[in-house]
């Protein structure tokens, strides 16, 4: 019964992705309204325009769901077992420059285990998607972590926390670590993206600092159903309320775990 719900949602979800990358993409080059969170954190009218859309398509259907959006906050019951985790865009920054790496993510929640994550990248048309146990997807194939078992034949992926203070060095420490040991680190600016790489094989392993829900929930479950491995710095099991963040192949895990500080 469960693996039934399981379907319905994601059907629901990877339909609802692709209307909000559709907004993305009509207004690609078009915002027209700029404003800062913080120095450098950014939120433009597109980000509060598609959220808009998917909050009340979420409401419509599952009106007694509990979302919890990056630019909303908490919306609906807290006393539901439903917990949906909208990122209405995740690459603000690259879109607002027109930088082509940004997506929509979308994950749900059942007593706090992500059962459904779907992140879509309109600019490329691919649907990344997986449910629990059931594998991940790209554009309805079936899609797996790489078998690279070298550090030093690795392409990995990081992102840099918007606060700029103890957090931003540690990662800049992190990040000379890995450019010496790996074969190159690329800083893309999507953690939901770079997560889909991962599982994708694109990416050997990923690392960050600093993330919220939203940015995580529906990728870590796709590099998971993909058969990667996602775990905290200090190698315990993640959920997508903590901080720290590696998504490695599971081969590499182990030895990127050892580099970290
Ligand atoms: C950001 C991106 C970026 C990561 C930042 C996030 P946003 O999300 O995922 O890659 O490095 O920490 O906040 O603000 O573009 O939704
Ligand atoms: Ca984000
Ligand atoms: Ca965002």
């Amino acid at each position: 019964m469960r693996v039934l719900n399981y379907r319905k949602y994601k059907l629901f979800a990877e339909g609802l992705s692709k209307e909000a990358g559709t907004i993305l993409l009509n207004h690609l080059g078009k915002i027209k309204k700029i404003s800062y969170k913080s120095k450098i954190d950014l939120v433009t009218d597109v980000d509060t325009k598609c959220e808009r859309l998917i909050l009340k398509r979420i409401k419509d259907v599952f009106s007694e769901h509990e979302i919890i959006s990056e630019e909303a906050g908490t919306v609906g019951s807290n006393s539901s077992d439903y917990q949906w985790l909208i990122d209405p865009l995740d690459g603000t920054t690259n879109y607002a420059h027109s930088f082509g790496f940004f997506c929509v993510s979308i994950a749900l929640l059942y007593k706090g285990e992500v059962i459904v994550g779907v992140v879509y990248d309109p600019l490329r048309d691919e649907l990344f998607s997986a449910s629990k146990d059931k594998g991940s997807y790209l554009n309805g194939k079936r899609i797996s972590v790489s078998s690279i078992k070298s550090l030093k034949r690795s392409l990995l992926a990081t992102g840099f926390p918007y606060s700029l203070g103890k957090l931003l060095q540690r990662n800049m420490d992190n990040f000379k670590r890995f450019i010496l040991k790996s074969q190159a680190v690329r800083r893309a600016g999507s953690a939901a993206l770079d997560l889909c790489y991962v599982a994708a094989g694109r990416f050997d392993g990923f690392w960050e600092l600093g993330l919220h829900p939203w940015d995580t929930a529906a990728g870590v479950l796709i590099v998971q159903e993909a058969g990667g491995k996602v775990t905290t710095f200090n190698n315990k099991q993640f959920n997508p309320f903590l901080k720290e963040i590696v998504a490695t192949n599971g081969s590499l895990h182990n030895k990127i775990i050892k580099v970290l500080r």
